[in-house]
């Protein structure tokens, strides 16, 4: 069992999470107009991860008996954006992320709540991974460019990406 202020806390991530699917739905299908298939799909496998994110916190609540209260789910912005542009809001967006999970982990540590804080370290080291491949991504666009032959070569390497995303989480690429 854990606290009615952990279970809040739980729930509102859960909401983060499956905003986070919602917003990389959302530049999927922006890449998609722009003829980047190696990004849409590498947008759509993460869309399938931040679900898997979601349900592995829902399920945690359940297994701790605790409520699982759902809220709307924002509309993402994805606005007319380029590439790079595009990677950096991805960054920033897994950056805000990276801190809601450290300030939920704060909290489960206040409580003594330890279940919580092993639970939520997979948490920590999945938004490590996360900030570190989207840094990567920009420092190539950054660097080969956002546009023509630069940004083909660097599509082309997203969707081998998305592949390997597909296979380590499970979730349709
Ligand atoms: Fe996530
Ligand atoms: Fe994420």
């Amino acid at each position: 069992m854990i606290s009615q202020d952990m279970a809040a806390l739980i729930g509102a991530q859960i909401n983060r999470e499956f905003y986070s699917a919602y917003f990389y739905l959302a530049l999927s299908a922006r890449a998609e107009t722009m003829n980047l298939k190696g990004t849409a799909a590498w947008f759509m496998a993460k869309h399938g991860e931040e679900l898997t994110h979601a349900l592995k916190m829902y399920r945690y609540l359940i297994d701790q008996n605790a409520a699982v209260v759902l809220t709307g789910v924002a509309a993402p912005e994805t606005g007319t954006d380029g590439v790079l542009r595009i990677f950096e809001r991805t960054l920033e967006h897994e950056r805000a992320v990276t801190s809601a999970i450290n300030t939920i982990l704060d909290h489960a540590l206040s409580e003594k709540d330890h279940a919580t804080a092993i639970f939520l370290q997979w948490f920590v080291t999945e938004q490590i991974e996360e900030e570190a491949t989207v840094n990567d991504i920009i420092g190539r666009l950054r660097l080969f460019g956002d546009q023509g032959y630069g940004l083909l070569m660097i599509d082309n390497e997203l969707a081998a990406l998305a592949k390997q995303v597909g296979t380590t989480t499970g979730a349709a690429p």
